[in-house]
Order: structure tokens, then C-alpha cells, then sequence
């Protein structure tokens, strides 16, 4: 099926999650506690680092013995986080930067401090009331079931002094197990889900949801009522709501965690346990086995579900889902201290757990983005926070955010005794040095290498959708495989080992594409039958596409789609950030007038924009700067402007000059190149004719007429010269030529002001005479001109084309007569030229009857010109003096010059359709 067509219904496949406890993010009012409205002031942060949802841990009222995971009432919020209209808010904000949010749906068990528990040990025995628990006199039911936290808890079973009986609890003994077998239990559980997800949330991570139903001989896990029960919640929800996901948290082997699947009929997705401890036993053993080893044991998945893959997350490195041998293996080499050892796992956080090696910090995010399945961050793992495991259970983990290395690492104002939990000061990675803004202020950063990385893994949905297929290689320390999704393969290949490797790699079925390096763009060397040699640096890895050596059309992507009201909404928040970074690098692709194109465009800004009003019509005029890897920076000039599907002009309209799919007012159509408005060209012409002031915030569109007045008249009819040129052309009444300048610089443009010069100052009759300008002016900043009018001159064509086609014709005709030499006395060379007497008769017959007297006309005009310049007073019109320096400096620019263009020509060879190629 096409991407376009499930992207709503499957977006958690393309998600990029991020897992948060409000408590932690940001706190809004000095107490010391993380809130929604801190929280609030942080979306943008999120938006920014690029992910697509948040998954917030429990928020619920809670004695907080299992950090809120022990509700006491599922309806409102921690009084202390806020409360539910703001947590509507924080919804309703977050999907307006499209960021979706899931939070936790704990149904196996509640607080002890739950009215329901209160309530049921009160009640009479066998009452509906005392049977919400699960009660027994004696221990001895169930004792296949393993007991999971093992440091505090000896039994599943706690006596209630007050009941006068035992109750089961598959978790801490404050945390007593939901009786599934009863109805109105079951009830109550889709009351939550439906409550919750009335204020919007787009779904629910189902906390310990194999645990739910208890069988006499059994382990108690994965029962097949369970099973009954998910698929119920599953129908409720899709009968009552669209586009929800249920997530479920199975910390089990791969085959019994497909089954939270059903046939498509349970969850849509399902944490991959096992995986993630072999991501880390694969980096230390120096080895894929473990990797391959377990996705091979994956049984396929129904098509419509998903795996999340997270390194770390709120708990302990879970260590359940090894062997005896792998867990003792991973607690030597992951833990230096037995402190760290918690239950059946390690409690760290990702980077001190590789020992903050930021390859390895690396080479284990490039594979959670890469392997299948959608990927979980925790939060602080993104600037690679410490932890401090001294401070009991998991708490470690869960330490205050550092945005800064203010007082309490700028997550609050409260003194810092009263912090919900210490900040980190461990010497390593202390708050000072490890935090958010020190980070942005740095490119090379973890935080902006997370970024470039989130922002490559949206852009191909292979990731996300595509089947993996492993390669085999002898060299074992290489992981390498394949992405394929449709037409699109990718090819990834990580060095496991902290030594440099080569890899031959067989990709015999891909001969004759090309790998393109994705951060960079750069296409590797063709790939040939034989095999195909890799090297990698110490835990160095690769992300490729493998392409054909055609470059795909621009125009044959489909056009992105922009939510907007109206056009000024373009700049604004997220629209903006799509614009600029989904649909300007690629619309300028496939603009003939875009200089870049042999670069690697690194990001593309609106830097000044200008709304404006013309008639009933509104357009956006923009200059835009483009950053490349390698380049310097240039600046673009794109008016941007609106036209509806219905109306009858938007059929002439070329695909080239659609830049995206919109509709404003509900109106659906395209946001286009406003040269194509034949509105926008009036309004370029009126600007001129009448010295109109645009002003906008700081900036300002000017108009300027020159001293040839344009005569007033009616408005002139005008058309867009839809030649391939650089600029920008367009004609009024075949008698006016502007000029639209697409490349521009906040200096002078030479070519303004010599013809300005020459027509206003001079007269000079040989330039077609100056008519008027138009400026873009942010305050404080030089002027940038936009356009050029000029009267426009009837032609047969250029004479540069003209010579061109003339001397081509004369090679053709010499060359066929044999030996070019005898057209050439041996004396002259290219500094002691033939005059025009000295040619030969047959010389002149060859070159045609006009060539000479165009030719002397051409050298007496362009010295007219000359003249006319040096006649200036004004200094910028003086003639310089060509020194043997200029000289030599004129020749190194031209030297580097031409280096360039043989490099950016070398790169593209592959690119370049075959006659071409044979010519480069
Ligand atoms: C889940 C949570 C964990 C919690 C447990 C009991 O495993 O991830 O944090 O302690 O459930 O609710
Ligand atoms: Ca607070």
C-alpha cells in the first residue's frame, strides 16, 4: 500500500517517541515538582529535537511508593502536576505542533490507597466490592507465578490485617492486582480508557499487561483470557474512536509478545524486550550474533502492528529476557559497582552505561533508529544525563532535566532541598557541563547529532515500515542490512567493534545502483557483482540509500501537504519549520534558477518575508538563505502565492511552479511561485510605476520609478517569458522587461547600477533604457534589490548566441575541408591575433557575409560602454589598475573556480545520463 494512504491510521509506524514524566521535565512555580505548565513552556524543545510524540509516564493522584505507577484515583491529575483542563491544554498545544501523546493505562493493579481497595477490604467476602481484588486465606495458590521485584517483595501474596485475608500483587505488596474475572472490573477499565481518551490522548501504554488474569497451574502470565480481554478493549476502542493506539508494556520472549498482537486484533504495538539487552551484549562482545540471533527468533508480525525499541528507559536494564549466561555476562562487564544491580537488571542510564563514549552513544542510537520498530527515547538520554543510583529503587534514573547550569540545572527556582529528587553533580556529568543549552549552543553536540539523526530517520519511512534483511558477512563485528520499504532500500552497516574494520558486503542484487550516504548525500563508487568493500571507523556505521544512478525527478514526489488558514501562516511555528525544511530544499531542486544544486543543502530559512495585499489576493515575498555542508550560504528571492483548484487559470500552471498542496479558508490548491500569478506580475509593475512603500514589522518593499517616467496608463497586459534562465523574466504590453532576480546579495548589484548609470547619467543609447526598481530592505540591513524594469527591445536573439552559432557553423564547415592549419599563418598566436585584413578570402566565405562588421560592431559597443563608465565621476565606475598581484589573484580564483566545478561535476558523473558522461 502507498504511504500516503495509511499515513494517519499507522503514524505510531513513523512515530519517533519520547518519554517523560511531567514531575521531571520543567517546573513552572518554584515547588520543586515538574508540571504541566513548565511542561507547556518545553514543547518547543520538543518540537525542535524533532520527535513526534510524547509518552508521559503516570500523572495520576498517588502515594507515589511506585513513582505513580500505584494510582489511588484514575480521574484527575497529581494535584501537584495540575489538573485536567490544563492537562487538555498541553494536548490541544502539542497537537497543534503535531505531537502526539500517549500516557499509561495501569490496569493490572492499584494503590492500596485506592477507595476501591479500601472498599473491598471492608466488604463482606464473595461481595462484587471485595472481589475487584483477588483474595485467599492460604499462600499456596499460584505458586508457578516468579516473583518480580525481588529485592523487596519474598511472596505475590500480602495479609490484610482488616480483610483477614491474603491478596495477590504481582508487583510491590502497596500494589494489589485488579480481579479481572469479575464484570464490573472490566467495566471500570473501559470507563478509564474512554475517559481519557475523550481529552484527546492519541493512546495508552497498557503498564503490565500480561499479569491481568491468574490460572491455577499457570505462571500466570500471557493466559489466553487476558488475550480475550485485550481484544475487547481493542473493539471498544475502535468502535468508539479513529487513529487511538494501544501499546502494550510485555516483558516477554519474542513469541509469546507477538501474541499481544492477535491477528491485528489486539495491540497495534508491543515493546521488544528481549532485543535490547543484546544491543548492549552486541557492542561488548564485539559481535552481531546476538542481534541477528533474536530478530531471527521474531516471528513475523501482523502487517498493520509494531515493535517499539528503546535502550533505556524509567526502569532497571531488565535483564529477564536472557539466558543465565548472558545476564551474568551482562552484569560483568555493564556494572562496576553491585550498587547499580536492581531486581533482575542494572539501573543506569544510556550514557553512563558506555561509559559516556560518545561513538558508542552513537553506534546504539544509529541502531535503535535503524533496526524494525519505532523508537523510544528517554528523556535527558538525548544530551546523554548521568544518573546517581544512590538515591534508592529506580529513582536514579529519574532525575530533574538539565536545561542549563543555573541553580537546579534550571529545572526550578525551589531551594534545592526540596527538589522532588537531587540534580545530577557527579563530577562526569554534572548539570554544569551536561545540559540542554550548552548544547544548542554547540553544533557538534549530542543534542544537535540527535537532531540531524531524528530528522534523517522522518525523512525515509523505510525505517519505520520496511522489511529487514540481514547480510552476511565473514567479518562477525559487522552488523549490515537492508530497509526495504516499496521501491526503497536502505542499507546500514555498523561496526561493532571498537577497532576499525574492512567488510566485503555481497550485494550482487543492487549492481549497477548507487550508495548515496544519507547525512551527506555523497554517492559512493556504483555497485559492481563482485563483492563491495567497506571500511568503518572504530564503532563507525553507515546509513545508505541505494539508488538508481538516475536522479530521481523532483517533480515525480508528491507534493506535501501544508495545514494552513492562510498564507501568512506559513510562518509561523511548525508550518513554518515544514516549509522550510520539507518543501523549500526540494522545490528549489527542480528550479532552473537554484545555483545550489550541485551542493549538499544542509538547511533551508526564510529570512525575510513580506506579506502583501494586491486586490483580493494575498502573497508572500521571501527571501530565503540556503545553508550548504560546503558551501557558503547564498540568499534567494521566492514570492510564494495561492491559487485554488477551481480556478480556471491554476490548469496553465506547471508542475515546476507547485510547491505544495493547501488550503486556506478551507479552499484547496496550491502554494506556487508567485511569477506564476498573473495578479503578482500587476502588482511588480504597479510597485514601480507607482514608488509604493510596502512596511512590514521591520521590513520594507520599495519601489522606485526612474526619471524616464513610465506614462501613467491602464494596466499593462503582462506575460512570464518561460525561458530557462536564472532570473526571472516578465513582459508588459511587449514593451516594458522586468527582471525578477532569483540569486541575490545584500551588496550592490552591478548590474542595476551600470544600467541605471548608463541610462540615467549617460543616455547611453546601446542599453535598454532603465525604468524603475524594487528593494527589500530588513532595518538595519543593506537594501536587497528584487527587480529590474527596463524598456523592453524587439530581437532576433542575443548576440552572444549569435557569435556562438556562428563560429560553431564556420568550425563545422573548416573541419570538413581537412588540416584547420592552413587557416592559421604560423606567426599568430592567441596574444598576436589576425587583424581582419590579414584573413584569408576563403576565411571570410567560411565565417559568412555579416560576421566581420557584427563582430567590430560588437568590440565599438562594448568599448562605448567602457567609455561611458570611466567617464563617471563616481568612484565605483573608476577604472583599476590591473597590478601583476590582481593579476595572480584573478588567476588563483579562476583556478579555484574551476577546481570546483570539476569536483561538483566528478560528483554528479554518476547522475548524468550516458552520452553525457562519455562527454565529462
Ligand atoms: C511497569 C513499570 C514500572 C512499574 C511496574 C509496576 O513495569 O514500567 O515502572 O514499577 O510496572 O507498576
Ligand atoms: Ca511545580
Amino acid at each position: 500500500m502507498k504511504y500516503s494512504e495509511n499515513k494517519e491510521t499507522l503514524w505510531y509506524k513513523d512515530a519517533i517517541i519520547y518519554e517523560v514524566h511531567i514531575k521531571s521535565f520543567y517546573d513552572s512555580n518554584g515547588d520543586g515538582i515538574g508540571d504541566l505548565e513548565g511542561f507547556l513552556q518545553k514543547l518547543d524543545y520538543l518540537q525542535d529535537l524533532g520527535i513526534t510524540t510524547i509518552w508521559l509516564l503516570p500523572f495520576y493522584p498517588s502515594p507515589l511508593r511506585d513513582d505513580g505507577y500505584d494510582i489511588a484515583d484514575y480521574y484527575s491529575l497529581n494535584p501537584d502536576y495540575g489538573n485536567i483542563s490544563l492537562f487538555k491544554k498541553l494536548i490541544r498545544e502539542a497537537h497543534a505542533r503535531d505531537l502526539k501523546v500517549i500516557t499509561e493505562l495501569v490496569i493490572n493493579h492499584t494503590s492500596d490507597q485506592h477507595p476501591w481497595f479500601q472498599r473491598a477490604r471492608k466488604a463482606t467476602v464473595g461481595s462484587p466490592e471485595r472481589n475487584y481484588y483477588v483474595w485467599i486465606d492460604h499462600t499456596d495458590k499460584y505458586k508457578e507465578a516468579w516473583i518480580i521485584f525481588t529485592d523487596t517483595e519474598t511472596s505475590n501474596w500480602s495479609w490484610d490485617e482488616e480483610a483477614q485475608m491474603y491478596y495477590w500483587h504481582r508487583f510491590f505488596s502497596h500494589q494489589p492486582d485488579l480481579n479481572f474475572d469479575n464484570p464490573l472490573v472490566q467495566q471500570e477499565v473501559l470507563n478509564i480508557l474512554h475517559f481519557w481518551l475523550e481529552t484527546g490522548v492519541d493512546g495508552f501504554r497498557l503498564d503490565a499487561v500480561p499479569y491481568l488474569f491468574e490460572r491455577e497451574d499457570t505462571n500466570c502470565e500471557n493466559l489466553p483470557e487476558t488475550h480475550q480481554f485485550l481484544k475487547k478493549l481493542r473493539r471498544y476502542v475502535d468502535d468508539h474512536f479513529e487513529n487511538k493506539l494501544l501499546l502494550a508494556e510485555a516483558n516477554m520472549w519474542p513469541e509469546d509478545s507477538v501474541a499481544y498482537f492477535g491477528d491485528g486484533d489486539e495491540c497495534h504495538m508491543n515493546f521488544h524486550f528481549p532485543i535490547m539487552p543484546r544491543m548492549f551484549m552486541a557492542v561488548k562482545m564485539e559481535n552481531r550474533y546476538p542481534i541477528t540471533d533474536i530478530i531471527d527468533q521474531t516471528p513475523d508480525i501482523p502487517s498493520d502492528c509494531q515493535w517499539a525499541i528503546f535502550l533505556r528507559n524509567h526502569d532497571e536494564l531488565t535483564l529477564e529476557m536472557v539466558t543465565d549466561e548472558e545476564r551474568d555476562y551482562m552484569y560483568r562487564v555493564y556494572t562496576k559497582e553491585a550498587r547499580a544491580k536492581i531486581n533482575v537488571g542494572i539501573r543506569h542510564r544510556l550514557a553512563p552505561l558506555l561509559e559516556n563514549n560518545r561513538s558508542l552513544i552513537e553506534l546504539m542510537n544509529v541502531l535503535l533508529f535503524s533496526l524494525p520498530g519505532t523508537p523510544v527515547i528517554y528523556y535527558g538520554d538525548e544530551i546523554g544525563m548521568g544518573d546517581n543510583f544512590y538515591l534508592g529503587d529506580r529513582d536514579g534514573v529519574r532525575t530533574p532535566m538539565q536545561w542549563n547550569s543555573n541553580k537546579n540545572a534550571g529545572f526550578s527556582t525551589a531551594n534545592p532541598h526540596k527538589l522532588y529528587l537531587p540534580v545530577i553533580i557527579d563530577p562526569e556529568y554534572r548539570y554544569e557541563n551536561i545540559n540542554v543549552e550548552n548544547q544548542q549552543r554547540n553544533p557538534s553536540s549530542l543534542l544537535w547529532w540527535m537532531k540531524r539523526l531524528i530528522s534523517m530517520r522522518k525523512k525515509y519511512p523505510a525505517f519505520g515500515r520496511g522489511d529487514i534483511e540481514f547480510l552476511t558477512p565473514s567479518n562477525a563485528k559487522i552488523l549490515a542490512f537492508t530497509r526495504t520499504y516499496n521501491e526503497d532500500t536502505l542499507l546500514i552497516i555498523a561496526n561493532l567493534s571498537r577497532f576499525p574494520q574492512a567488510v566485503e558486503l555481497d550485494l550482487e542484487k543492487y549492481a549497477g545502483l548507487v550508495p548515496v550516504e544519507l547525512f551527506s548525500r555523497n554517492p559512493f563508487p556504483p555497485i559492481k557483482e563482485a563483492p563491495y568493500l567497506f571500511t568503518l571507523a572504530s564503532n563507525g556505521y553507515f546509513w545508505f540509500s541505494i539508488e538508481s544512478a538516475k536522479e530521481k525527478v523532483p517533480s515525480e514526489m508528491p507534493l506535501i501537504h501544508l495545514e494552513v488558514e492562510n498564507l501568512e501562516n506559513l510562518l509561523e511555528g511548525n508550518i513554518r519549520n515544514k516549509l522550510e525544511s520539507l518543501v523549500l530544499p526540494h522545490y528549489l531542486l527542480g528550479t532552473r534558477w537554484f545555483g545550489g544544486k550541485g551542493q549538499t543543502i544542509q538547511s533551508v530559512h526564510l529570512s525575510t518575508s513580506i506579506p502583501i495585499r494586491f486586490k483580493s489576493q494575498i502573497f508572500l515575498l521571501n527571501s530565503l538563505r540556503v545553508i550548504y555542508n560546503d558551501y557558503m550560504p547564498e540568499d534567494y528571492i521566492l514570492p510564494l502565492g495561492f491559487v485554488s483548484a477551481d480556478d480556471k487559470d491554476s490548469q496553465t500552471i506547471p508542475l515546476k511552479a507547485k510547491l505544495a498542496t493547501i488550503d486556506p479558508e478551507g479552499i484547496p490548491g496550491w502554494l506556487i511561485d508567485a511569477v506564476y500569478s498573473s495578479e503578482f506580475r500587476s502588482f511588480l509593475f504597479r510597485m514601480i510605476q507607482d514608488s509604493s512603500i510596502i512596511r512590514y514589522k521591520s521590513i520594507e518593499l520599495k519601489g522606485d520609478q526612474s526619471q524616464n517616467m513610465i506614462p501613467d496608463q491602464q494596466e499593462p497586459k503582462n506575460r512570464l517569458m518561460d525561458t530557462d534562465q536564472s532570473n526571472t523574466s516578465i513582459i508588459y504590453d511587449e514593451k516594458y522587461f522586468l527582471k525578477l532576480y532569483r540569486k541575490i546579495d545584500a551588496i550592490i548589484n552591478p548590474d542595476l547600477e551600470i544600467v541605471r548609470f548608463l541610462s540615467e547619467e549617460k543616455n547611453f543609447e546601446n542599453v535598454p533604457e532603465y525604468k524603475g526598481s524594487i528593494h527589500l530592505q530588513e532595518k538595519g540591513q543593506q537594501p536587497m534589490v528584487v527587480a529590474m524594469l527596463q524598456r523592453m527591445v524587439e530581437n532576433q536573439g542575443e548576440a552572444f548566441g549569435f557569435t556562438k552559432d556562428m563560429i560553431e557553423r564556420f568550425l563545422d564547415n573548416a573541419m570538413s575541408q581537412g588540416d584547420l592549419k592552413h587557416f592559421w599563418p604560423e606567426e599568430k598566436s592567441l596574444t598576436i591575433p589576425l587583424t581582419d585584413e590579414e584573413l584569408t578570402d576563403e576565411v571570410n566565405e567560411l565565417l559568412g557575409p555579416q560576421a566581420l562588421s557584427l563582430m567590430a560592431l560588437l568590440g565599438q559597443r562594448t568599448a562605448e560602454m567602457h567609455l561611458a563608465l570611466t567617464s563617471s565621476t563616481q568612484p565605483e565606475f573608476q577604472p583599476e589598475y590591473f597590478s601583476k598581484h590582481y593579476q595572480r589573484s584573478l588567476y588563483s580564483s579562476l583556478r579555484s573556480l574551476n577546481r570546483t566545478a570539476m569536483d561538483n561535476l566528478k560528483r554528479i558523473l554518476h547522475y548524468l545520463p550516458e552520452e553525457l558522461n562519455h562527454r565529462a
